[in-house]
C-alpha cells in the first residue's frame, strides 16, 4: 500500500483570479466567512498534534490562492520549523508572489508550483477571467522572482484546454531548455466547470508528448517525481516536463495524499468525498487530539477503498465543487 504522508492544506477558498477551468465567472461560490476558516492556531494544532503523529511529514499550502491568507509567511515559518517537517511547498497563481518571494524562502519554503497557462498576455487574461489587463506581466515577475530567490524545484502548471492554449505547448515546453524549470501539462478535469469542459474537452498527455517528441525528442527522466506527474525531459534540457494525466490514466493507486480544506474538512481524495471528517468542529467541540488521530488513522485505513474508482466506467463525472474550494 502506498504511504500517505503528504497533506495538501488549503489556506483559503478565495482567489484573485477566476480561471475559467477552476472557478468560472458567474458561478455561485458561497465563500467561507472568517469564523468558518481554521485559524492559524487550530491549523498548527492539527498539524502538530494530529497529522504529524499519524505520519504526515510533507505539506503543501494551496487555496484558492494561498498568498491571500493574512500572515502566510508566519504560517510557513511555523510549519517549516517543526522538526518532523520534511517538505513544505506551495501552489500559487504567482500574482502576489514577487514582493514576498524572498520572505517565503527565508521562512523555510523551498519549492513552489505556479500556474502559467499561457505565454500570451491576451490569452492569459481571457483564461483568468478578464480580471484586468497586464496581469500576465505581474505573474511573470512572480515567476522570475521565485527563480532568482532560488526556489528549487520551480514548477509551472499548465492546464491544457483545446482551442485555447494547446497551440502553445511547444513554446511552454521550450521554457525548460535553458532554465531549470519544470513545466507540467495537466489534463483538464471536469471539476466545477461542466460547460467549458463539454464545449472544449481535454487533450491526452500522450498526444502532447508526441508533439514535443516530434520537435525535440523526449526521454523519460531519471529524476523521480513525488506526485501524480510522469516526468520526461527534452534531451539536453536543464528542466523537465511533467504530465498529469488524470483523464487518460488512473494514478489513484499511487496516491500519497489527503486534503485539508480551509474550513477544516479532511478529504481522502480529490474526486471522492466519502469518509471526510470535520476536524474543525471536533476541535472546537473539545474532542481530544488523540481521538482525532484515531479518526484520521481510520480514514487512512479505508483510503485505498475510497480512492476514485469510477474510472472503470471510462469517465469522470462533472463535479459541482470547484478546484478552488477543494484546494486543487
Ligand atoms: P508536487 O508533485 O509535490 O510538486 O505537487 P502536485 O503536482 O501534486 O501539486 P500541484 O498543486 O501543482 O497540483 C497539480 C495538479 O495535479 C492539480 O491541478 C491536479 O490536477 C493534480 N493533482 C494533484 N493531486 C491530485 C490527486 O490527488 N488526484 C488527482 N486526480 N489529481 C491531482
Ligand atoms: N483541471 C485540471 N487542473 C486544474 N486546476 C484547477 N482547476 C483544474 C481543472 N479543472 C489546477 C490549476 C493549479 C492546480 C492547483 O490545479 O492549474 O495549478
Ligand atoms: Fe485561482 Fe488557482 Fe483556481 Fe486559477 S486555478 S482561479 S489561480 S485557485
Amino acid at each position: 500500500m502506498n504511504q500517505v504522508d503528504y497533506l495538501r492544506v488549503s489556506l483559503t477558498d478565495r482567489c484573485n483570479f477566476r480561471c475559467q477551468y477552476c472557478m468560472p465567472e458567474g458561478a455561485e461560490l458561497n465563500y467561507l466567512i472568517k469564523p468558518q476558516l481554521l485559524n492559524d492556531e487550530e491549523l498548527l494544532t492539527l498539524i502538530k498534534e494530529v497529522f504529524i503523529p499519524v505520519g504526515f511529514t510533507r505539506f503543501r499550502l494551496t487555496g484558492g490562492e494561498p498568498l491571500l491568507r493574512p500572515g502566510v509567511v508566519d504560517l510557513v515559518r511555523a510549519i517549516a520549523s517543526l522538526p518532523q517537517t520534511q517538505d513544505i511547498a506551495m501552489t500559487t497563481n504567482g500574482f502576489l508572489l514577487a514582493p514576498i518571494a524572498q520572505n517565503l524562502y527565508d521562512a523555510g519554503l523551498k519549492r513552489i508550483n505556479i500556474s502559467l497557462d499561457s505565454l500570451d498576455s491576451q490569452i492569459f487574461d481571457a483564461i483568468i477571467g478578464n480580471r484586468g489587463k497586464g496581469l500576465w506581466q505581474q505573474v511573470w515577475q512572480g515567476i522570475q522572482a521565485a527563480y532568482s530567490v532560488g526556489f528549487d524545484p520551480l514548477k509551472l502548471n499548465v492546464v491544457v484546454i483545446p482551442g485555447v492554449n494547446d497551440h502553445e505547448i511547444l513554446d511552454l515546453a521550450a521554457l525548460t531548455i535553458e532554465k531549470q524549470w519544470h513545466v507540467r501539462f495537466i489534463e483538464f478535469m471536469p471539476i466545477g466547470n461542466g460547460e467549458l469542459f463539454s464545449d472544449r474537452g481535454w487533450v491526452a498527455s500522450a498526444q502532447l508528448r508526441q508533439t514535443i517528441s516530434d520537435r525535440w525528442g523526449l526521454t523519460e527522466s531519471q529524476i523521480p517525481g513525488n506526485g501524480p506527474a510522469d516526468i520526461f525531459q527534452i534531451p539536453g534540457a536543464k528542466g523537465t516536463l511533467g504530465f498529469i494525466s488524470q483523464m487518460s490514466e488512473c494514478f489513484c493507486d499511487r496516491c500519497n495524499r489527503m486534503r485539508l480544506s480551509a474550513d477544516g474538512w479532511l478529504r481522502p481524495c480529490l474526486l471522492n468525498e466519502t469518509g471526510q471528517i470535520d476536524l474543525k468542529t471536533s476541535l472546537r467541540d473539545g474532542v481530544s487530539t488523540s481521538q482525532l488521530q484515531e479518526q484520521v488513522k481510520q480514514l487512512l485505513t479505508i483510503k485505498p477503498e475510497i480512492n476514485f474508482k469510477q474510472r472503470d466506467s471510462g469517465t469522470i463525472n462533472s463535479y459541482s465543487r470547484t478546484m478552488s474550494q477543494i484546494g486543487g
